[in-house]
């Protein structure tokens, strides 16, 4: 899957490439993302453009980046520290700021994005991933109305550690160009199916709240989480 994803992100940074346009692109965190970015530092360092591209997180835990539950931390460490990529190009949600005024800080660094759509910042690709229960980004079963929010980051709470989170709201997620979701796993065999097969009952699930109203949505699943899929 990670292998895949590699390459469709390649192919994507490359049309891009000959637009002559710059790509601002929304990491997602968790555990998923480490094989792609453990990839992309093996053997797309010279391949992929990287001057080209600007790094934004789809959500952060509110910890430092030396934290080991820093998102940032975990992908400076495996990709950004072994790539020519100007810090300018990273714009990591700052884990040891105070959340409140972090969520105002990085709405305003969104709003500095070049396209909007219905006024709201447009990225060109955001990466999710899925939890067990069907949260994406921090964006948890318990905490719906925030997918919907008006603003752009929210903070979130882990429901069960209560970990601070700031998260892109839903509404930007669906404002995107691109959406790539992956997702590995049997654990999330079920929760993907509901969700995939539009199931009455998969809208409990936030990830199912994703549907980018101009964009294109796609999903990169390993055979384990897609075992219920025909
Ligand atoms: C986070 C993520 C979160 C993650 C899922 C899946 O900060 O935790 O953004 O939405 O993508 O929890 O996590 P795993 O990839 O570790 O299963």
């Amino acid at each position: 899957m990670a292998h895949a994803f590699a390459e469709f992100f390649f192919e994507l940074t490359e049309e891009y490439k000959s637009d002559g346009k710059q790509m601002h692109i929304a990491l997602s965190g968790g555990s998923t993302p480490h094989l792609f970015f453990d990839i992309l530092a093996a053997a797309y360092t010279s391949r992929i453009n990287w001057k080209n591209l600007h790094i934004y997180w789809g959500d952060e835990r509110m910890v430092p980046e030396s934290d080991p539950d820093s998102n940032y931390g975990d992908a400076r460490r495996l990709l950004f520290d072994k790539i020519a990529i100007a810090p300018v190009q990273v714009h990591p949600i700052i884990g040891s700021n105070n959340p409140e005024l972090e969520a105002k800080r990085y709405s305003e660094v969104l709003n500095q994005l070049p396209v909007k759509i219905n006024d709201i910042p447009s990225f060109d690709l955001i990466i999710l991933g899925m939890g067990e229960d069907g949260h994406t980004a921090s964006l948890f079963p318990n905490q719906m109305h925030l997918i919907d929010s008006v603003a752009l980051c929210e903070i979130a709470k882990h429901p069960v550690s209560a970990q601070k989170r700031i998260s892109l709201t839903g509404t930007v997620i669906n404002h995107a160009r691109h959406v790539a979701f992956l997702i590995t796993g049997e654990n999330k065999a079920e929760v993907v199916a509901s969700i995939v097969k539009k199931e009455a009952d998969s809208k409990k699930y936030p990830a199912a709240h994703i549907a980018p109203i101009a964009g294109k949505m796609v999903y990169y699943l390993d055979q384990k989480a897609a075992t219920l899929l025909t």
